[in-house]
């Protein structure tokens, strides 16, 4: 089989649903800065070699719906010949997207191909806007319907994952970021106009403004500060505002070539997408997923916990996160820890202090990683994520020499 690189990986800032900067930015702006930035950042790579563009997006509806993919492209002026689909596997997409143009390209179906995602959750809440459960399937079967916050909350409470554990776990994903961010470390951010209206002179005057960062970062948190959220989502449980994901707004893509067209095009690939993955399990405890999805990969190519240099596993809940880690075989602190010089997972935080915007995340992780896996020179990184319904999936990633 072919090879698929990983030539460039963008990503706009994630910013806070309603509070945060893209709260009035159309989606569709979103993914054409993202996707732009991209090309920019892939010299001498022309827009008419893109064959494909594919977006994962969770709630592919209203703004962000329609085919998103193709209104994008064209809104990015690609030319006529580039095409355009839209994925869903809700938190997987973004990766799903990036998988689906690498085993196009590995199979010779296709040799230049960006996979992207995408979500605005200030636009198209979380559930999209007019959620229909089957009525007599879902009275039988309500878990594949339960909220996220409620499926946390049972990984918290069946597998012994405390409230002090929780906070310690969000605390450090807050430091991390923090301690990235005043580093200049989020190197993958494409700086994305922000859109605002202005009440001036009897009317309303849009003002755009750039973001460079992302909004959710909370340097100032404490562990005093955690412990006295109140539960978000059961009145006697454990997962608070401060230990979830933000819900955020962001896009990212990357672009995919095969070896011919990295060699045409005189390129230096980041990484080699060596394989992708899927795991079910119970939808009442969808958070367990990576803790299937990592060692059914690691599995698949023979590698071991400890061969994998960077680990990025989306902090949906750190009630979750923290048990797939301990599944993995990563439970010691010292994997994930701010102040551990031996952290491999989420080295510079993940979705509760940077927010995780559902359709974009796995796009936006795959961004993340390839950033630090040059800068620390990782033979390896895994991307991972739980994924509503019941699922994970899990992607390995090659540094090319
Ligand atoms: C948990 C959740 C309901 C909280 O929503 P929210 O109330 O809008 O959350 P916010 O981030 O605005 O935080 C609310 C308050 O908690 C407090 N807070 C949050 N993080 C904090 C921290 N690190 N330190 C101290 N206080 C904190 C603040 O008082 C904050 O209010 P402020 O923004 O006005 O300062 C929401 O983030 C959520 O649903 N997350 C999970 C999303 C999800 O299910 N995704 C899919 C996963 S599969």
């Amino acid at each position: 089989m072919r090879e698929a690189y990983i030539v460039t990986s963008v990503r706009t800032p994630g910013c806070r649903r309603s509070k945060g900067a893209f709260a009035n930015t159309r989606p569709e702006d979103l993914l054409v800065t993202a996707l732009n930035g991209l090309m920019e950042r892939s010299k001498g790579v022309p827009k008419d070699a893109v064959e494909d563009i594919m977006v994962g997006c969770a709630f592919p509806e209203a703004e962000q719906g329609l085919n998103i993919g193709r209104i994008a492209a064209q809104m990015a002026k690609f030319p006529d010949a580039t095409c355009g689909a839209t994925v869903n596997r809700f938190c997987a997409s973004g990766l799903e997207a990036i998988a689906l143009q690498a085993m196009r390209i590995k199979a010779g179906w296709c040799d230049v191909a960006i996979g992207a995602g995408l979500e605005s959750m200030s636009i198209v809440p979380m559930g999209g806007n007019m959620p229909r459960p089957h009525p007599e399937w879902a009275m039988e079967n309500p878990d594949v319907y339960i909220s996220m916050g409620m499926t946390a909350e049972n990984v918290a409470k069946r597998y012994n994952i405390t409230r002090e554990m929780q906070d310690e776990f969000g605390f450090n994903s807050q430091m991390k970021a923090a301690a990235a961010q005043e580093k200049g470390l989020y190197t993958e951010i494409v700086p994305t106009p922000a859109v605002s209206y202005v009440y001036k002179d009897g009317k309303y005057e849009k003002v755009i403004k750039m973001q460079d960062f992302d909004d959710g970062v909370r340097k100032d948190t404490t562990l005093e500060g955690l412990k006295k959220l109140k539960p978000a989502f059961a009145s006697t449980g454990s997962v608070t505002a401060g230990n979830s994901s933000q819900t955020t707004d962001g896009a990212a893509a990357t672009l995919l070539m095969s070896e011919e067209a990295v060699k045409k095009y005189g390129l230096k690939p980041i990484a080699k997408v060596v394989g992708y993955t899927v795991a079910g399990c119970r939808a009442d405890e969808m958070g367990v997923g990576p803790a299937y999805a990592i060692p059914k990969l690691l599995k698949m190519f023979g590698l071991k916990p400890t061969d994998i240099g960077l680990y990025e596993i989306n902090e949906a809940f750190a009630s979750q996160a923290i048990y797939s880690a301990q599944q993995i075989g990563l439970a010691d602190k010292k994997y994930w820890a701010a102040d551990s010089d031996s952290r491999i997972i989420n080295v510079n935080g993940g979705a509760i202090a940077l927010g995780h915007p559902l359709g974009c995340t796995g796009a936006k992780l795959c961004a993340q990683l390839m950033t630090m896996m040059q800068k620390k020179g990782a033979k390896y990184g895994v991307e991972s994520m739980c994924i509503g319904g019941g699922m994970g999936a899990a992607a390995l990633f090659e540094l090319c020499e």
